[in-house]
């Protein structure tokens, strides 16, 4: 399991997630967007659909404090004591996403600025600055007085700090966050001849003889400096963290509950979430895949990996996620008849103990009215309602495999500050999206039911047979000798290219690109060759044609092989993929950017010296397994509308019926098989 980044402390929590038996079920629960004859109303159903748990009060601050320091918690203290005489448990959020009216009159000096200078406006949410000192102080003002009143309240089992870090806003241009990064900046540096040294300020003479001359990276009439940027991302990730940290240790004083804030972690790129998964009693996530690709269900996967790697393998919440089509995407697709269970449930697959929404009800008012809901416009008479109902009865049948862990069987290297640095201006062909190879790699293991751990290059990856670096632009020193210590102790490792260009200051390695990996990948890269628009090439591996595009480059082998040849480009009968063995291990080198079933030519032999085999079973059904102390659980999604057979042998959880031999799995159906140990084909621990 990957080890937690170092010097990060971690608070520790003075009650442990679960406090619910099962896997928890529920979602946002609004009330105060409601007449008081509806709490009893919606009480009522959440009985009906099995609810357990509700997030309350994460956009409750204008009412709880309608004035500054002046708290109104009665309606709050009637919500809750509803929930609790109705056997619902509640997650307290903290609302500290979005401040009253009255904050921004009195300070509008902590009103956002994004990079064009823009000040942000009112009436919506993620206005504040948060380096601001009032934002701070007003922060921790209210967190402090929740805790203090509901620290006690029996309902009360998990607090909920503020909602999304990092979205709608991460970075901040406003004068308080410029001060802020200066000391961010002196903190880090501590002198400026080394921020002028780790900037590189020689070039376009930037150099700076004064800290009040720095800024933060603001548009300006060119590109500015990639060092500066990238520092920029890392401060914003920090700031965010510390209003985090503020907001938890105010809890802290006074609950023992676990604590959490809700992760993103298929959109946001502003937080670093393998420090802030450090930084939390439980890892929760926010999960809205992109309703207009077909196969949504893979970057839902990706994403539920991301969240279970950065938790460190524990179980961990799914705290939203839509019943049916979100309100903010360009066509907000409807889910279709059972893919709300089927979704919920490939979360759970993966690790997911609490399946909950947003939100509860659906709004009548306001920016989100055509967001689905557990309980829809059209009220119980509808499908969703009927869907959400069913769901509700088939996690009470799921409770067993509380606690229980994925087994995972590769690894994908993740790292958000390589993510953060690739992804800026001028770099040498805009094809070079971290996120697409990520995704097209990632894409090939799921497949072929090859269960994924994200980690870092400094994780200690010794138990994965298989690590892919898709987009490991940035690699330090310490990351490239643990990965060629990972070969050269019988790991097998794939690298794609432009890999291990640059430093932590986002400064070319010297001696080639890519040389920290030269001894594990027995190469160097001369020259990048990036192909035109459109322009499509072709390599030959074994006896077969694979198809490329966007991307090329000159190889210098020291000890590589040559698997595959570029066919035409600038780099035609050069080496477009190798292999090396390094140590007891190999790592390959995929220098051009491959279509899937170029990918898949490639992985299968990358497979063959891993040790590994795609699990046997029709397209579109996802297997993962989880591992509990006894016994494996086999949960199966149909993902097409075609029935499947798959091996198995054990006990159907949802049917409550044996399975043996083989599972019967109808189109677009769900199963968990309970199975012995090891049964299910996966065999890492
Ligand atoms: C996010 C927010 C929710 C809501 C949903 C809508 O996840 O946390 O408050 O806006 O999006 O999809």
């Amino acid at each position: 399991m990957p080890g937690r980044p170092d010097g990060v402390s971690r608070v520790e929590p003075t009650s442990a997630w679960p406090a619910l038996r099962g896997i928890a079920y529920g979602g946002d629960y609004n009330p105060e967007q409601w007449p008081r004859e509806t709490w009893r109303d919606d009480v009522r159903l959440m009985r009906e659909a099995g609810v357990t748990l509700v997030s309350v009060g994460i956009f409750s601050w204008a009412l709880l404090e309608p004035a500054e320091g002046e708290f109104d918690f009665a309606w709050l203290d009637e919500v809750i004591d509803l929930l609790h005489e109705n056997g619902i448990r509640v997650d307290l959020g903290t609302p500290t996403a979005s401040p009253p009216a009255w904050f921004f009159a009195a300070h509008p000096d902590a009103r956002v600025i994004d990079r064009d200078g823009r000040v942000m406006g009112f009436g919506s949410r993620g206005m504040a600055s948060h380096s601001a000192p009032a934002y701070r102080e007003a922060i921790v003002r209210i967190a402090s007085a929740l805790a203090a009143r509901y620290a006690d309240h029996p309902a009360v089992v998990l607090w909920h700090v503020h909602n999304e870090y990092g979205v709608p806003v991460g970075e901040d241009y406003s004068a308080h966050s410029v001060a802020a990064f200066r000391t961010w900046l002196r903190e880090r540096y501590g002198n400026l001849e080394a921020l002028n040294a780790a900037w590189g300020t020689a070039f376009w003479g930037q150099r700076y003889t004064a800290w009040e001359h720095v800024g933060a990276p603001a548009i300006a009439p060119s590109v500015v400096n990639p060092a500066q940027r990238l520092d920029f991302a890392r401060f914003t990730d920090a700031q965010l963290r510390a209003c985090f940290r503020a907001e938890r240790d105010a809890i802290r004083a006074h609950a023992t509950q676990p604590i959490t804030t809700n992760f993103m972690a298929n959109q946001s790129w502003t937080t670093d979430l393998w420090k802030w998964a450090a930084e939390v009693d439980v890892v929760s996530d926010d999960s809205y895949p992109w309703a207009a690709d077909p196969e949504n269900e893979i970057g839902l996967a990706m994403a539920s990996d991301l969240t279970r790697s950065v938790a460190g393998g524990a179980p961990w919440i799914l705290m939203e996620h839509s019943t049916s089509a979100v309100n903010w995407q360009p066509r907000n697709v409807a889910k279709r008849p059972g893919e709300m269970a089927r979704n919920s449930l490939a979360h759970f697959g993966r690790g997911a103990d609490a399946v909950l929404f947003f939100q509860w009800r659906a709004s009548r008012s306001g920016a989100e009215k055509f967001h689905s809901a557990m309980l829809p416009h059209a009220g119980t008479s509808s499908r969703v309602w009927r869907e959400v109902v069913q769901l509700g009865a088939d996690l009470g049948k799921l409770a067993e495999v509380q606690g229980s862990r994925v087994v995972a069987d590769a690894a994908i290297l993740w790292d958000f500050e390589s993510a953060w640095a690739q992804d800026l201006e001028w770099r040498p062909s805009v094809e070079l999206d971290h996120k697409e190879r990520t995704r097209a790699y990632y894409e090939r293991l799921w497949r072929d039911r090859i269960t994924v751990d994200f980690a870092l290059p400094t994780h200690d990856l010794a138990q994965y047979p298989l690590v892919i670096a898709p987009a490991q632009y940035l690699l330090t020193a310490r990351g490239a000798a643990n990965l060629e210590r990972y070969v050269a102790g019988g790991g097998t490792l794939v690298v794609s290219y432009f890999a291990a260009v640059v430093d932590e200051h986002d400064r070319v390695h010297e001696g080639g690109y890519g040389a920290p990996l030269a001894t594990a990948l027995g190469l160097r890269v001369e020259e990048f060759l990036p192909l035109r628009e459109g322009e499509v090439t072709t390599v030959a591996y074994g006896g077969a044609e694979l198809t490329a595009d966007a991307w090329q480059e000159h190889l210098v082998l020291e000890g590589a092989e040559v698997r595959g040849v570029h066919q035409g480009g600038p780099a035609a009968g050069g080496p477009a993929v190798t292999r090396h063995s390094h140590g007891r291990g190999h790592a390959w080198y995929v220098s051009t950017r491959l279509d899937p079933a170029g990918l898949a030519a490639v992985m299968a032999d990358v497979y063959a010296d891993a040790g590994l085999a795609p699990a046997d079973a029709p397209e579109g059904v996802e297997l993962v397994t989880r591992r509990g102390p006894d016994t494996d659980y086999l949960v199966a999604v149909n993902h097409r509308d075609t029935p499947a057979r798959i091996p198995a042998t054990g006990r159907e959880l949802l049917a409550d019926a044996p399975v043996e031999g083989a599972l019967e799995l109808p189109g677009g159906a769900v199963a968990v098989v309970r199975t012995p140990h090891g049964a299910t084909g996966d065999t890492a621990s």
